[in-house]
């Protein structure tokens, strides 16, 4: 007889994204002559950056022709993108990465998703809260946590994100194994100092753990003072792995580009307690289960280290700050205190109520979608996200509409 993973039965019912998405279709469907703004999901919405058009028809033209044709690519990725990414993403920001630690895959959600595969089982997670829920949702899947509870699972150690520590989460007094952390954080838009990420770095190294560093957000950061990669402090190539999209860098989240660094130095202990490299272990799983992004889209994807692409691709995050300070300027009027938005594409709006109950009123009352914070963990309620991902027509009635729902425009 068949049996299902029981595992999943301790999830919550959908996805946190699906499950708003299935709301607001309802309620769009219920109200055809009240559109709606979507300012929930991060999603882009500004074209792809003339550069990454050029390179698709190139690649595109290149595939048309039996002598340029190419079938399946290195299941890693092209040498000239994984070599883009080490120079540019690392080498000119003085940190050492090789281009064969770099990993191309079709998104970081994937990636993010897909890394606890090399772990082992009975290990102690560290994960904040709150937190894209990716993180927790993949663990739960694979058994490494007992029973929700509260909206809390058993056996995951809970990196609390409060207003106390500025949304930013202290290394903790106990140990764990393998730790997420998200900076610029999605969702709370906040960002860790170099201090801050020292810390961390320092408690991964006391406790031979691994921390598993999403930076997907990372071409938002101004504050010169800001880290933009884990690697940017000393010892982290020894205990971090660095997951990095082109979704919102460069508006891929429809093409899939991402990457995934693990760095030859870095190890995890086997039952023996003997070292073993997690190079060679994400290289067996992402040959065995991968077939590489194609083409078009890898030359896409390198076409952003060009200066053309750079210029565009700044344009495009400065285009979408632009609205972040809109919101947080909107918010402030409205008497609502908020953190993100300046280097950061996400908006983490302290609304002092039932998250739900606010995101329920601004869809009714407004017809604004935003997402409610208990969606990414119990220390998210009372809060909700904004996404800055929209056009600006789109952000300024929204905002209009959300001044005169809360009646104090
Ligand atoms: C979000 O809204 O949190 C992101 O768009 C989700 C994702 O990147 O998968």
């Amino acid at each position: 007889m068949i049996r299902i993973n029981e595992n999943y039965s301790k999830l919550a019912a959908s996805y946190l994204f699906a499950d708003i998405a299935r709301r607001v279709g309802e309620y769009a469907a219920a109200n055809p002559g009240k559109p709606v703004i979507r300012l929930g999901i991060g999603d882009v919405t500004e074209p792809l950056p003339p550069a990454c058009v050029e390179a698709l028809h190139g690649a595109s033209d290149e595939m048309s022709r039996r002598a340029t044709f190419r079938g399946y690519g290195p299941e890693q990725g092209y040498p000239f993108l994984r070599e883009a990414v080490a120079q540019g993403d690392y080498a000119a920001r003085g940190c050492r990465i090789e281009p064969d630690e770099v990993f191309i895959s079709d998104g970081s959600k994937c990636d993010c998703g897909n890394i606890q595969e090399i772990f082992a089982t009975d290990i102690r997670l560290a994960i904040p809260d709150p937190v894209y829920p990716v993180y927790v949702d993949t663990n739960v899947m694979a058994g490494r946590t007992g029973a929700a509870a509260g909206g809390r699972y058993e056996g995951i150690l809970y990196l609390e994100s409060t207003p106390a520590n500025g949304y930013v989460p202290a290394v903790p007094g106990e140990p764990a194994d393998l730790v997420y952390l998200c900076f610029p954080n999605n969702p709370t838009g906040a960002v860790a100092t170099r201090g801050q990420l020292e810390a961390w770095v320092d408690y991964a190294r006391r406790n031979r753990a691994v921390i598993l560093y999403d930076s997907a957000y990372e071409a938002y950061i101004r504050d010169p003072a800001v880290p933009h990669s884990i690697y940017e402090i000393d010892g982290a190539r020894e205990v971090a792995i660095e997951f990095r999209s082109f979704s919102k860098t460069a508006g891929f989240t429809g093409l899939r580009c991402a990457y995934a660094v693990v760095p030859k130095t870095l190890n995890a202990w086997d039952r023996a307690g003997k070292p073993q490299a997690l190079h060679p272990l994400w290289n067996r799983r992402h040959t065995t289960k991968f077939n590489g992004v194609s083409y078009p889209v890898q030359r896409a994807a390198a076409a952003t280290y060009t200066a053309d692409g750079r210029s565009q691709t700044r344009a495009l995050t400065d285009f979408y700050l632009g609205n972040a300070r809109l919101i947080r300027e909107a918010m402030a009027r409205l008497g609502l205190k908020c953190v993100g938005g300046d280097n950061a594409p996400y908006i983490w709006v302290n609304v002092g109520r039932d998250s739900w109950e606010f995101f329920d009123l601004l869809l009714t009352r407004a017809q604004v979608v935003c997402t409610p914070g208990a969606g990414f963990g119990r220390c998210g309620e009372g809060h909700v996200r904004i996404s800055a991902f929209n056009s600006r027509e789109n952000v300024e009635a929204a905002l209009g509409r959300i001044g005169a729902a809360l009646g104090r425009a």
